[in-house]
């Protein structure tokens, strides 16, 4: 008995150890089987993250069609083609294809005086949406009338894979070839080449990964002049921490930047100041001592650049183009990581999936995604604090345009009773200091709403150095015709006084 109750007992705790390693291999099994499917699943993901996407048909570096890409994306193709649609906001937004956009020359006569002696006094015309961009080019009387260098067409056409065939396989070679022909030929190559889109997927997309990339030379060089100098930009970190680094090699965007910078970039590579350098009218962004508009004009003021003559006064003037890159480094979105695509290329829930909203447009259209997401606040509040911003830029720069305009006379009445270009050389470098920053504000497209502070203070620069200026005009003037004729100063009423504490030295 004593016996057999061990032997009980073993055939017990055999059985008990069977079910236990029983018990062990099915969890192993389980536990394997899980681990397993986790693996394969997140090879699956990793899988989808190298080729998110079923791709219908292959694109490559080539394929600038976008309507070859619509068949692998058509969620994203459907809403970039409504660029094309007519949209209205207070500022913003365009006709569609419904009429020519309208003249600015002619809302704001200022402009037209002020840039008297260059091709924007013919024709100056409210931007439109991106399926506009070079059929607008090729229409305008700038073009038309003027000539004009292949460097046009660096923002206005899916235009890499002709410099790309032009420098023999070397991009960079081939947009220094391109930029310095006539408009017209380049133009012609670009069609022959097949590439005649406005800016298409593979300007911003690569082909294989579909990441965001920025392709534009322009670009690519203007933002390692940035990174070369030490101007602190905290709302680009990549470039603080590029700073850091050993500097072997220049920034590189397309390498350094993270996601959250790439979705400003890619639209950086167009809404820039940028001049043509040299007689290879190479495109350049003057952003060598940083993105300010007195670090602007220090470059080009190094470089001795004038855009041209003011065919009136004779004033060396500098013309600004639609700086929204820079203005937006300098506003609190743009220091709290805001990119454009958050407010211009919206999220939007198509089924399941979330897309990015490639209609491109004001985001006072769409305030809801473009907005709200951050903003807890009503619609119509949103767009009364927008409002408010725009109104006061909008009255601050009719004051600038009017001080720009009473210089002017000043100028102009000092040249009639023979005071030389010479003699008002202090007062005309006043209008090119004057009118660069009135028309850095003026030529950006979001009616001050980027970075409003800094467009206010702008423009007060804009004032005070119209008022210096019409002061050593009007001194000038009265230098030459003597004490005796006091009458040909004819002070505009209010400004004398703080003319005489400007000039007094
Ligand atoms: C916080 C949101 C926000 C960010 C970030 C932002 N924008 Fe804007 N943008 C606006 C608003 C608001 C307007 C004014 C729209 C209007 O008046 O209808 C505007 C206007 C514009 C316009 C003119 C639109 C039109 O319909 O005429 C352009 C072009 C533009 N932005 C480009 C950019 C670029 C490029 C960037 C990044 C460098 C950028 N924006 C960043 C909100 C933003
Ligand atoms: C650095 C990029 C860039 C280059 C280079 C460039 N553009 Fe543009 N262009 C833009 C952007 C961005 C807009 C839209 C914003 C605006 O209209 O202010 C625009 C708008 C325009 C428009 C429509 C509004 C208007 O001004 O009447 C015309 C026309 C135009 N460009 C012609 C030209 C011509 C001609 C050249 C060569 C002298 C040129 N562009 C070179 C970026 C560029
Ligand atoms: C290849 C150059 C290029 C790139 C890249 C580019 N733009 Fe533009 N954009 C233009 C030009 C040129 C126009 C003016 C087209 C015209 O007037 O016919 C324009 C017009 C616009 C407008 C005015 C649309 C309207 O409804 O009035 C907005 C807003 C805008 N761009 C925002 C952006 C944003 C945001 C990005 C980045 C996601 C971007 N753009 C990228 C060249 C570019
Ligand atoms: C002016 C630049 C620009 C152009 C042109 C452009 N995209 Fe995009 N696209 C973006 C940005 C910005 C995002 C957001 C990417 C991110 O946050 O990683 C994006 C995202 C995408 C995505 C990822 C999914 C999503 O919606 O967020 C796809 C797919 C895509 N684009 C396809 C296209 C196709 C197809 C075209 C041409 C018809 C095109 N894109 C043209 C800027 C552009
Ligand atoms: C991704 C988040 C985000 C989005 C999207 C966004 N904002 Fe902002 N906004 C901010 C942050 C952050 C601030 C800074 C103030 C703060 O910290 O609350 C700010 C500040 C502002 C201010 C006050 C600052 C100033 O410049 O005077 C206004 C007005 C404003 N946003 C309007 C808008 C509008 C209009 C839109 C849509 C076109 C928009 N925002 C989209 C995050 C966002």
């Amino acid at each position: 008995m004593s016996d057999k109750l061990p032997d009980t007992d073993t055939a017990r705790s055999k059985k008990r150890q069977t079910v236990i390693i029983a018990a062990l291999v099915a969890s192993a099994a389980v536990v394997s089987a899980l681990v397993t499917a986790l693996l394969v699943n997140v090879f699956e993901r990793k899988q989808e993250a190298k080729q998110p996407y079923v791709r219908v048909v292959q694109v490559d570096e080539e394929t600038t069609d976008p309507t070859v890409w619509a068949k692998n994306w058509p969620q994203q193709y459907d809403s970039y083609k409504r660029t094309a649609e007519s949209t209205r906001t207070r500022f913003g937004g365009h006709g569609g294809s419904e009429a020519m956009p309208a003249q600015k020359l002619e809302r704001d006569p200022w402009l037209k005086r002020m840039f008297a002696g260059y091709a924007f006094a013919i024709d100056y015309r409210d931007r439109r949406g991106h399926a506009y961009m070079l059929a607008d080019q090729e229409q305008t009387e700038r073009v038309r009338q003027k000539p004009q260098p292949g460097a046009c067409l660096h923002c206005h056409a899916s235009i890499i894979p002709t410099y790309r065939k032009a420098g023999g396989g070397d991009v960079m070679k081939g947009f220094e070839l391109v930029s310095a022909m006539k408009y017209q030929d380049a133009h012609a190559q670009l069609v022959q080449d097949g590439h005649a889109h406005p800016v298409s997927c593979v300007d911003c997309h690569d082909p294989s990964s579909l990441a965001l990339r920025a392709t534009r030379p322009g670009f690519l060089r203007g933002i390692a002049a940035l990174a070369a100098s030490s101007e602190p930009v905290p709302h680009l970190p990549s470039i603080e921490r590029w700073r850091q680094g050993d500097k072997q090699t220049q920034y590189d965007p397309n390498v350094d930047a993270s996601r959250q910078e790439m979705r400003s970039f890619v639209c950086g590579q167009c809404h820039v100041e940028y001049h043509f350098a040299g007689e290879h009218k190479i495109v350049t962004y003057p952003w060598h001592n940083g993105l300010k508009v007195e670090q602007i004009e220090a470059h080009y003021d190094a470089e001795q650049w004038t855009d041209y003559k003011q065919a009136e006064t004779g004033a060396p003037i500098l013309k600004a183009q639609h700086p929204e890159f820079e203005l937006w480094s300098q506003g609190i979105h743009a220091r709290s990581g805001v990119s454009c695509a958050d407010c211009h290329m919206a999220y939007q829930r198509v089924g399941a999936t979330k897309v990015s909203d490639h209609w491109v447009r004001s985001p006072l259209l769409n305030i809801n995604r473009a907005c709200q997401t951050c903003h807890r606040y009503p619609e119509e509040e949103i767009k009364a604090r927008v409002d408010v911003i725009q109104t006061r830029n909008f009255e601050l720069m009719q004051r600038a345009g009017s001080a720009l305009m009473a210089m002017m006379d000043a100028s102009s009445a000092a040249k009639k009773d023979g005071v030389t270009e010479s003699e008002l050389t202090e007062a005309l470098a006043m209008q090119r200091k004057s009118q660069w920053r009135l028309d850095f504000v003026a030529a950006e497209n979001s009616m001050g709403f980027h970075a409003p502070q800094e467009a206010a203070r702008i423009l007060a620069e804009a004032i005070d150095y119209a008022r210096q200026g019409e002061a050593l005009a009007q001194r000038a003037h009265l230098k030459r015709s003597g004490a005796s004729s006091t009458a040909a100063v004819a002070p505009d009423a209010g400004a004398a006084p703080a003319h005489e504490g400007a000039v007094a030295k």
